[in-house]
C-alpha cells in the first residue's frame, strides 16, 4: 500500500501544485471562504464523490471503503489572512490585502489530491475516509466548532491533521506525544482609580501605580504557581495610562496573553490573575474590571495516533525524518477535535534555505517547498488507511 500511494501522489502532484497556486492566487479570508468553498466542490465532485457543503463556507466529503472498518476524518484548513501579498512568484495573490500567509492553500490542495489517491483505492480501503475543508482557522472562534455542532465528527473513530511547517526543512516532520500546541488566551484588565493632581497623590488613588503593581504581581504567576515541570507564559504587551506629566490619571488599561498546554494550568492561571488583581487593587482603594477572551484550547495528542503518523511519515522520508521537536506555543482549533475523539496533528517540513523558503508564517514573503504536498499527500493517506483497519 505504501509504493501504491506513493505512484499515485507522484501521479497527482502536478495537480495538487496547480491547485495549491490557484488557491494562492485567490486567497479568502476567514468565513468568507466562498470561492474556494466552490472550488473545493468542483473539484471533489470532478474525482467522483458527493461533497456537501457545512459551516458555512466549509466542506465535508466521504470516501467509503469496500471493506469493513473505521471511520477516519482528515482536516484541511482552508482561510487565508488579511496581508498584502509579496511573494514573488506568478502565483502572487491577486486580491489586494489577502494571502495565503500561512499554507493553507497547501493544506486545502493536499486534501484534494489525498481525495483522488483514496477513491482509486476504495476496494482495498476498510472502513470510510471523511475529508473535512474547515473555514476559519485563523480567526477566533474558528471554523472548527461549529463543524463539530453540524455533524462532521458523527461517527468518526480517530482523525488526523497537518501543517505544513516552515521553520522544518523540506524531508522532515515534527510531531509531539501529548501537548503540541498551546492554548493561546487573552486578558484585559481596567484599574479605575481617583485621579488629580501630581504634586498631591495623598488626594488620588493611583490607577497607574496599582496598574504597575499589577504587571509585577501577574508576571510571578508562572514562576509561583506553576508546576515548575509545566510550560506557560504570561506576557503583557499593553500598558495604557495618563496623558500629562503633572495629573496621575483616572484609569489605567493592561491587555495581556497566557499560552498554557493543559487545562489545569489554564484554569489554575487564571484563577491566579483574578486574585492577585482584586488583591492589589483592593489594597490602594481602586476598583477593577477584568475580561478573558478565551482562544483555541491546547492542542493534545494522541501518544497511539502520534506514533502511527510519526511511524508513516519515517515510511516515506527515512527513520532520521522524524526530528524531534518540542511543543510550540501557537494555537490551533484542531486542537477541539482532539477534545472530542483521539488524534493527532504533525507539522510536515516545507522550508528550503537554497530556494530562499526561509520566511516565518504570517509573513508577507511566506512560501513553501511544493515537495512538501506530496509529503503531506503520502503520509496522510497511508495512515488514514492503516487507521481505518478494524481493531
Ligand atoms: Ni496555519
Amino acid at each position: 500500500m505504501k509504493e501504491i500511494i506513493h505512484a499515485l501522489a507522484k501521479q497527482h502532484h502536478e495537480y495538487v501544485i496547480n491547485l495549491r497556486r490557484y488557491f494562492h492566487s485567490y486567497p479568502e479570508l476567514s468565513f468568507q471562504e466562498y470561492n474556494t468553498q466552490q472550488k473545493i466542490m468542483n473539484e471533489l465532485s470532478a474525482s467522483g464523490l458527493s461533497p456537501i457543503p457545512l459551516a458555512g463556507t466549509g466542506v465535508m466529503a466521504d470516501i467509503h471503503g469496500c471493506q469493513p472498518g473505521k471511520t477516519v476524518a482528515i482536516r484541511a484548513d482552508i482561510d487565508a489572512l488579511p496581508l498584502q501579498d509579496e511573494l514573488d512568484k506568478p502565483f502572487v495573490s491577486k486580491c489586494p490585502t489577502v494571502c495565503h500567509a500561512c499554507g493553507h492553500d497547501g493544506h486545502t490542495a493536499a486534501l484534494l489530491g489525498i481525495a483522488k489517491i483514496l477513491n482509486t483505492i476504495k476496494d482495498d480501503l476498510c472502513g470510510t475516509v471523511r475529508l473535512l475543508f474547515q473555514p476559519a482557522e485563523e480567526k477566533i472562534p474558528g471554523g472548527a466548532l461549529t463543524m463539530i455542532e453540524q455533524g462532521s465528527l458523527n461517527d468518526v473513530d480517530v482523525i488526523i491533521g497537518a501543517h505544513l511547517w516552515q521553520p522544518l526543512p523540506i524531508g522532515s516532520v515534527g510531531i509531539v506525544s501529548g501537548a503540541m500546541m498551546a492554548a493561546g488566551d487573552r486578558f484585559e484588565i481596567t484599574v479605575t482609580g481617583h485621579g488629580g493632581h501630581g504634586s498631591m497623590p495623598h488626594q488620588t488613588i493611583d490607577p497607574l501605580l496599582t496598574a504597575a503593581n499589577l504587571v509585577v504581581g501577574l508576571n510571578q504567576i508562572v514562576s509561583r504557581n506553576v508546576d515548575p515541570l509545566e510550560s506557560a507564559v504570561l506576557s503583557i504587551g499593553a500598558f495604557h495610562a495618563g496623558n500629562a506629566f503633572n495629573i496621575i490619571p483616572g484609569s489605567a488599561v493592561l491587555q495581556g496573553t497566557v499560552r498554557t498546554f493543559s487545562q489545569v494550568t489554564r484554569t489554575a492561571i487564571f484563577d491566579q490573575i483574578e486574585k492577585i488583581t482584586a488583591g492589589i487593587c483592593s489594597a490602594a482603594g481602586a476598583t477593577y474590571t477584568l475580561t478573558k477572551e478565551l482562544g483555541y484550547p491546547p492542542l493534545i495528542n494522541d501518544p497511539h495516533v502520534a506514533a502511527v503518523l510519526s511511524t508513516t511519515a519515517r515510511q516515506y522520508l527515512g527513520d532520521q525524518a522524524a526530528l524531534p521537536i518540542k511543543p510550540v506555543t501557537v494555537s490551533e482549533d484542531f486542537a477541539y477535535y482532539l477534545e472530542k475523539i483521539p488524534g493527532a496533528f504533525i507539522f510536515i517540513g516545507a522550508g528550503n534555505q537554497a530556494q530562499g523558503i526561509i520566511y516565518p508564517h504570517h509573513h508577507e514573503r511566506f512560501d513553501i517547498d511544493e515537495l512538501s504536498l506530496r509529503y503531506a499527500m503520502e503520509i496522510l493517506a497511508l495512515a488514514a488507511v492503516k487507521l481505518s483497519v478494524p481493531s
